[in-house]
């Protein structure tokens, strides 16, 4: 099973799809994971992505696509895509690809959430600087302030995450990837989640989505 989460930037596409994956053995391929990771490592992807990352704007599609092709998984595991496709040519892309290796896209969940929703979990959301779990400072708090629970490390907050680079990140996904919506629309394969319910909620709505794992 393949699928797209899809959605603004802090609607909840990550907490959605590490729930899902974990209770389903999926493969979670989340290009914004893979591209912190590649910034951390200095790799020749992260040093050329780190700047756009830093403005808040869309890495270069071709690093993008070919990002996919090297992580997708050869065998038949479930895969969430969260964050990618994000333009028209993404989408493409992916088609090209999954026809090329006989996959077909099963369903992209679109995750809608009003501009209050995603600023206010962008500015309380904290990462663990070392392993990467995401916290919410209202929403899903550590036990102990700034502390990951998981491995002890500290938790910072994205760069990405300050106010004026959240205003830019609004900006692109308006004008860059909101026309998938209507791109997978038109195919029929596009689910709508009411992002601003609770994470248990969205949970138990997304599992009626995909039926289960
Ligand atoms: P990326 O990391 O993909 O950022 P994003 O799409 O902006 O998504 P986020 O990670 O910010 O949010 P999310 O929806 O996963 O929310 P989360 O679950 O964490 O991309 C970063 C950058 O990389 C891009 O700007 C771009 O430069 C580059 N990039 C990545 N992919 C690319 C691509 N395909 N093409 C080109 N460039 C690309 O939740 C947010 C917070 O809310 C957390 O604190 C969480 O605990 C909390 N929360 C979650 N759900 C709920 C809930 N239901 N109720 C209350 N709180 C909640
Ligand atoms: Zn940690």
């Amino acid at each position: 099973m393949i699928l797209v989460f899809l959605g603004p930037p802090g609607a909840g596409k990550g907490t959605q799809a590490k729930m899902l994956s974990q209770e389903c053995g999926f493969l979670h391929v989340s290009t914004g994971d893979l591209l912190r990771e590649a910034v951390k490592n200095g790799t020749p992807l992260g040093q050329k992505a780190k700047e756009y990352m830093d403005r808040g704007e869309l890495v270069p599609d071709e690093l993008i696509i070919a990002l996919i092709e090297e992580v997708f998984p050869k065998d038949n595991k479930g895969v969430i895509l969260d964050g990618f496709p994000r333009t028209v040519k993404q989408a493409l892309a992916l088609d090209e690809f999954l026809k090329k290796h006989s996959k077909e896209l099963y369903r992209v969940i679109f995750f809608d959430a009003k501009d209050e929703v995603i600023v206010e979990r962008l500015s309380g959301r904290r990462v663990c600087s070392k392993c990467g779990a995401v916290y919410h400072i209202k929403f899903n708090p550590p036990k102990v302030e700034g502390v990951c629970d998981i491995c002890g490390g500290t938790l910072i907050q994205r760069e990405d995450d300050k106010e004026d680079v959240v205003r830019r990140r609004l900006e692109v996904y308006r004008a860059q990837t909101k026309e998938l919506i209507d791109f997978y629309k038109k195919r029929g394969i596009l689910y709508s989640l009411d992002a601003s319910k609770s994470m248990q909620e969205i949970y138990e709505e997304l599992k009626g989505l995909v039926h289960g794992c």
